[in-house]
């Protein structure tokens, strides 16, 4: 091995084995659902402009957009991990997620069967069916950001 090479193993097990401090899972976390709901914008948003009629309403796309929020609603609560508030990092999630989390976890159910019933209704690609689960959907989103999201 070159002295180069050494000394990059070297610096590589350095990373490797540095533990993963509290404070730093924190942050993970929050940075993990920030990215689960950037996703759920990026679909959700389109899907408002298809219903709205700002965009052209295409059947197939609709339904795998909301095939992927109904999927990204599952992942977002396991990202509210304990002591993950504004102490911790950028964040703008509320402490009342963690000061009353049975109502969190209420609205966290609601969005994932609001949004398994919108993706279930796309299947069919009738837009007069659609729309109303939409709206209920996104009434899911407000519940909860107007109740646990700072603005
Ligand atoms: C059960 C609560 C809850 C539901 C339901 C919910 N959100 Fe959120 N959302 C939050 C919280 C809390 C944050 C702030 C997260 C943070 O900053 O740590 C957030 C953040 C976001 C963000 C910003 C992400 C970023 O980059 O920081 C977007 C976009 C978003 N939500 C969209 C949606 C949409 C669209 C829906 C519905 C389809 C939805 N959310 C449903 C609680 C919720």
């Amino acid at each position: 091995m070159t002295m180069k090479k050494t000394l990059a193993a070297l610096l590589l097990g350095t990373i490797v084995f540095t533990p993963v401090f509290a404070d730093e899972a924190q942050e993970k976390a929050i940075e993990y659902r920030q990215s689960v709901f950037t996703v759920v914008g990026w679909h959700f948003k389109p899907m408002g402009a298809m219903i709205k009629g700002e965009k052209p309403f295409n059947a197939a796309e609709f339904q795998r957009m909301a095939e992927n929020v109904a999927f990204m609603s599952k992942l977002a609560a396991e990202g509210f991990i304990p002591g993950s508030d504004a102490k911790a990092g950028d964040t703008e999630a509320k402490d009342d997620i963690w000061k009353k989390p049975d109502e969190f976890k209420s609205k966290m159910a609601d969005f994932e069967k609001a949004s398994a019933e919108l993706a279930s209704v796309a299947k069919g690609g009738d837009m007069n069916a659609i729309k109303p689960v939409f709206g209920k959907t996104a009434e899911t989103c407000k519940a909860c950001h107007k109740a646990f999201r700072k603005d």
